[in-house]
């Protein structure tokens, strides 16, 4: 009994040993911000970098496989090609969008299925191993922890959140932006969702003036933390029948 428990006691050391992916709530550097977009690709993407772009500014986005959109589809390969030629830095949100403290460890639709199906997406589309992972939900305990660690990724929350995805209406999320601002931090992690006319139209615009009249610079999120957004970066792949969301 007592060498079972030892057993058990190393065995969860094992697991956990400390071997977790660091968690960043914040950025570390001053006076920047860092505006995230999530739940893409999506229809609004092109429009958004465009809209970044000529503002000067580079952005992060954190990319599921198959949630609004299938990543594969012909017109999200040529956005994600395009933002990512602007300057744009491509994060994993996983696959499906499920909520991976739910989700097994391994296995088809679990934890490392959901990583490494957006993985594979971004290696094939961008030609990028992505660095920085945002769990869906923000939802995370040391098991997702441990597979992003396994996985050389970093965890990405956020610190602001204007809540387009949660309802808020775009006064609302004016508002919010308006605050934050007036309330100036040393650094703003912001999280924006592409999937919203509103977010393009009417929160960026206002988003950006407000924070450019408080003196923040907008950076992406590797920047703003000093870290490095991808693993390896090559050449994008060649389209072929396994670029599938159904399979
Ligand atoms: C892990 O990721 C870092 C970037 O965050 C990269 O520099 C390093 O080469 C990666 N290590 C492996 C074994 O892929
Ligand atoms: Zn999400």
């Amino acid at each position: 009994m007592l060498i079972y428990c030892l057993a058990l006691l190393v065995l969860q050391a094992v697991v956990t040993n400390g071997q977790l992916a660091t968690v960043y709530t914040s950025c570390t550097k001053p006076n920047v911000v860092a505006l995230t977009f999530d739940d893409g690709p999506y229809i609004y993407e092109q429009g958004i970098a465009t809209l970044l772009k000529n503002n000067g500014i580079k952005a992060t986005f954190f990319i599921n496989g198959n949630n609004w959109e299938c990543v594969y589809d012909d017109a999200m390969v040529t956005a994600l090609q395009t933002a990512y030629a602007d300057g744009h830095e491509f994060g994993s949100h996983t696959w499906h969008h499920y909520d991976l403290t739910t989700l097994p460890w391994d296995g088809t639709g679990g934890i490392h299925d959901e990583m490494w199906r957006t993985e594979l997406a971004l290696q094939r589309i961008l030609g990028v191993s992505p660095a920085l992972m945002r769990p869906p939900y923000g939802n995370y305990n040391d098991e997702v922890r441990s597979a992003a660690y396994l996985r050389n990724q970093s965890l990405i929350l956020w610190d602001f959140d204007d809540g387009d995805s949660t309802g808020a209406s775009v006064a609302a999320q004016q508002a919010a932006y308006t605050n934050v601002a007036n309330a100036h931090p040393n650094n703003i992690l912001a999280l924006n969702h592409e999937t919203y006319a509103t977010t393009l139209n009417n929160i960026l615009p206002f988003a950006i003036t407000t924070l450019r009249n408080k003196g923040y610079t907008f950076v992406t999120v590797s920047q703003c933390l000093g870290i490095n957004p991808y693993q390896w970066t090559a050449a994008p792949q060649t389209r072929t029948s396994d670029w599938n969301c159904d399979i």
